[in-house]
């Protein structure tokens, strides 16, 4: 049976994505205060991913034309489009939301990367992806999600080759400021390290992300200013959706820091 927490994340998310394209104070925030103004608007996104921390995952993926690259948790693609595009690797991005799949794929057409890419709906846990498939994966912003995160990073070492690399970004989370959320509250992890191991990497880098607190902080709040405007645009549902997350980050503060990893499957 699908965890409850976890149906909850898929509702908001696919709400939010429908909502997205209607929105242009959502996009125009975003790109502001998450993403930075030189961030390339066509493979925007919704993390707080920069241009030079994909360039950082780019270098560390090691990655070139005809591999498999994964991208787990893709939402509506951009950063992982922008990665196909600049290493020449075929793409297979997974979602929990059937809307941001959906979307994706429409994303990679208007790009031009149809070729090079498809998007599944699956989840960390359950990618459906074959063994030993994928020659690097990568994630943004989204394992912290995740109801069990070693069955996540199990799955991420099962999909890889030996020595192929997972490069993320993610939010550690504070079990006791996580306690009782939805999602955050079901497995807290504060350091992913000891669960990359655990499922047969070796961590070759794990550092605080650029990204962290400021522009979260930044990002949320401009959004919560305007919920005016976004309620108009997105429709009352989309953005109480919206607003929980933001709310709830900004008052509970379940995050510890953002890092990101690379690890090596062995
Ligand atoms: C903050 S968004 C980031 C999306 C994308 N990486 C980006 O940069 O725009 C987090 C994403 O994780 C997805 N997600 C959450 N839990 C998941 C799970 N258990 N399995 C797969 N995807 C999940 C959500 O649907 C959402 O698209």
């Amino acid at each position: 049976m699908e965890d409850p927490g976890q149906s909850v994340v898929s509702a908001g998310y696919d709400a939010v994505y429908a909502a997205t394209p209607n929105s242009p104070t959502l996009r125009r925030l975003w790109h502001l205060h998450a993403e930075g103004p030189d961030f390339p608007e066509e493979f925007g996104h919704v993390s707080f991913v920069t241009l030079d921390q994909l360039r950082r995952m780019a270098t560390e993926l090691r990655l070139g034309p005809g591999q498999t690259l994964v991208d787990l948790g893709c939402g509506r693609g951009g950063p992982a489009l922008w990665m196909a595009r600049e290493t020449g690797a075929n793409l297979i991005g997974v979602d929990l939301s059937s809307v941001a799949v959906q979307q994706a794929g429409a994303r990679a057409a208007e790009l031009g990367l149809a070729g090079q890419a498809r998007f599944v709906v699956g989840t960390f846990a359950d990618t459906g992806l074959q063994a030993g498939s994928a020659d690097g994966a990568m994630s943004e912003d989204a394992i912290q999600y995740v109801p069990d995160k070693r069955a996540a990073l199990a799955e991420a070492a099962r999909i890889l080759r030996p020595g192929a690399r997972l490069v993320f970004t993610a939010f550690e989370l504070d079990a006791e400021r996580s306690a009782g959320l939805p999602a955050w509250g079901a497995d807290p992890v504060g350091d992913y390290r000891p669960l990359l191991t655990e499922a047969g990497f070796s961590v070759d880098t794990y550092e605080e992300a650029p990204g962290w607190p400021e522009p979260v902080t930044a990002t949320y709040s401009a959004l919560l200013d305007s919920s005016e405007e976004l309620k108009r645009e997105m429709g009352e549902m989309a953005a109480q959706a919206l607003f929980l997350e933001l709310t709830m980050t900004l008052q509970q503060k379940p995050y510890r820091r953002r890092v990101l990893a690379v690890a090596t499957r062995a």
